[in-house]
């Protein structure tokens, strides 16, 4: 390119000299022919300032006007001066012509294609341990229980001492309980969020507490050191047994559905008296036997009770006055129930094969 300005600039001053009526129509097909070739608006204004800037080969044609004798000068200006009109012109056109092919250009490459799917945002779901407990805390929610939540790293005294568990109690067996110090350990179950919470209210209390709980066992299909709890707590005046009873039948009802019988076999917690566990017609066969319910038609579902005398002292109640009862069960138990799973270490692996199908 650098070659043919100066060509054309000594093209323009050759014509300077002896220029003719031929001579501006052979620079007036050239003009054209450069023109034409041009493929961009780059291309384009090196054709504009190879004839039309301040050295280019019309504009020194132009200015040789001045030294032609004064006759000729009229004729050759006309020509001339047509000339730069119709390359103006020309070079107009074209650089619309040019722009409107690059703009087409990079139209394509943004364009978006409506036909292709979309991608789907990620969307995540509720885990089945969470699900359960939404739904536990609905049904005990109509029931008017508020949650009410505690600590995981728990002072011995609320873990055991407060809920009648003495020191050399074999649930606070060493294999049992993971301990932070001698006076602190991660809570084995909820309930020591009843003595908490009774320890700042007074009666009347409703409460469920939902929580993470730890125990030292070996882990394998139906044990996890870490597993969730549901604690549930009613104190107030004239609280009885038929209270549990009806609470917790309406509870198994409304979960696993209006045909589900309970029963409840007497047992033993250091922190209710009396005491008992409550089992709910198999929720796989309905009653008549099968592997889960290892055919006894029975699944253990809670742990209850009402309320030790010397728990509602620990925490200033007068148990002549109000009394109450209380429950806790294992969530990780009812998901594994409800959606038929038969490993609890499959709720804590964090696989989305496995989590995507809840
Ligand atoms: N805390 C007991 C456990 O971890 C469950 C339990 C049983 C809680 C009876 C209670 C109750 O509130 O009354 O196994």
């Amino acid at each position: 390119m650098e070659l043919r300005v100066k060509e054309d600039q000594e093209r323009g001053l050759e014509l300077a000299r002896g220029i003719d009526l031929a001579g501006v129509e052979r620079l007036k097909e050239e003009a054209e022919r450069a023109l034409g070739e041009a493929r961009s608006l780059q291309d384009l204004e090196e054709v504009r300032v190879r004839y039309l800037g301040k050295k280019g080969a019309i504009t020194l044609a132009l200015r040789s006007l001045a030294s032609l004798p004064k006759e000729e000068r009229p004729r050759l200006g006309g020509a001339l001066n047509e000339l730069r009109e119709g390359f103006e012109q020309r070079l107009f056109s074209r650089k619309a012509e040019l722009e409107a092919v690059e703009r087409q250009k990079a139209e394509a490459l943004e364009m978006i294609d409506i036909s292709l799917p979309g991608r789907r945002p990620q969307v995540g779901g509720r885990h089945p341990v969470m699900e359960v407990y939404a739904h536990l805390k609905e049904i005990f929610g109509h029931m008017g229980f508020e949650v009410v939540e505690g600590p995981e790293v728990e002072l011995d005294y609320y873990n055991f001492e407060a809920l009648n568990i003495p020191r050399y109690h074999p649930a606070r067996d060493i294999q049992d309980t993971f301990y932070v110090s001698e006076e602190v350990v991660l809570r084995t179950h909820t309930s020591p969020v009843q003595v908490r919470t009774m320890e700042r209210r007074r009666p009347p209390v409703r409460i469920i507490v939902p929580g993470r709980v730890y125990r030292s066992d070996a882990s394998d299909a139906s044990h996890s050191p870490m597993f969730h709890q549901l604690e549930g707590l009613a104190v107030d005046r004239g609280i009885s047994l038929a209270n549990l009873k009806g609470t917790l039948g309406t509870f198994a009802r409304e979960l696993f559905g209006p045909k589900t019988l309970v029963r409840f076999r007497p047992s033993y917690f250091p922190f209710t008296e009396p005491s008992a566990e409550m089992d709910v017609s198999c929720v796989i066969c309905g009653g008549k036997g099968c592997r889960v319910c290892k055919n006894t038609g029975w699944i253990e579902i809670l742990g209850s009770g009402m309320v030790h005398p010397k728990v509602l002292e620990n925490v200033g109640y007068d148990p002549g006055e109000v009394s109450g009862f209380a429950f806790g069960m294992g969530i990780d138990r009812i998901a594994m129930l409800k959606y038929g799973i038969e490993d609890i270490r499959l709720l804590f692996e964090g696989d989305m094969r496995f989590l995507r199908q809840f």
